[in-house]
């Protein structure tokens, strides 16, 4: 019979709450009954190998998708994926979405009145390099309202998923900006416990990866869960960590 070998659960209060009443869709979306913990098989611990060949070199540069360049402030968006021994996670795929710089998205849902723009889609993918190092070059995205309560904004932000090596460890997760006034009064920001695990949303600004008189940059590393030496027991009262 084949050994596997569990990721690590995530420790409590580090990820967002399911129900998280501020947080008005969360009513509906959050589970009624008591998690029932499902160990770790082989379903989990493998996944889908992307290859370079499969991921447009192009796709990494929201800003070069057209003949023109998109409206907004041209910026860097780099890091690295790691898991949590720090080694690197080579050969991941990242995909982001992201509002364009007047806060509003190619979506058929998005009403926002706010224009369009012809040179940018908002959806970018690459692989990390043997490093786990990613690179992105976009525009900032604009803040834009939305129906979860009076007056409510989304802080500015890039929507990220990455895979990792497993479905285990795939992640789907938001890049903020620093010193954004509206993460304060964000309820999706806002709905993780742990300060020192929201406050790992918020990128940070990286003079090292600036381009000089072309575009600021900022840098937000990702850790991804890691893999135990043994498996991961189950808890006596059936519930996940
Ligand atoms: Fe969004």
């Amino acid at each position: 019979m084949t050994k596997v070998f569990a990721y690590r659960r995530c420790p409590a209060g580090t990820q967002p709450k399911h129900l998280h009443p501020a947080y008005v869709s969360s009513l509906k979306r959050a589970p009624q009954k008591p998690l029932v913990y499902l160990p770790h098989t082989l379903s989990e611990i493998t996944g889908p190998v992307f290859s370079r060949e499969v991921v447009d070199v192009k796709a990494c540069d929201l800003t070069r998708q057209y003949s023109g360049a998109p409206l907004g402030e041209r910026i860097i968006v780099s890091g690295r994926v790691v898991d949590e021994d720090a080694r690197p996670l080579a050969n991941t795929l990242i995909e982001i979405w992201q509002a364009n710089a007047a806060g509003r998205y190619l979506h058929d849902a998005d009403r926002h009145n706010a224009p369009l723009d012809p040179n940018f889609t908002g959806e970018g993918r690459t692989l990390t390099d043997s490093e786990g190092r990613y690179r992105f070059v976009t525009v900032k995205p604009g803040e834009y309202p939305w129906g979860n309560h009076y007056n409510a904004w989304r802080p500015a932000h890039i929507h990220f998923s990455v895979f990792g090596p497993a479905f285990a460890t795939r992640l789907v997760t938001q890049m903020y900006f620093p010193g954004d006034p509206l993460l304060p009064f964000d309820p999706i920001f806002n709905c993780t416990d742990d300060e020192a695990a929201r406050n790992r949303l918020i990128s940070v600004f990286d003079w090292t990866t600036t381009i000089p008189s072309e575009a600021l940059a900022y840098r937000f590393d990702i850790v991804l869960n890691g893999r135990e030496a043994t498996p991961v027991e189950t808890h006596a009262d059936g519930r996940e960590r």
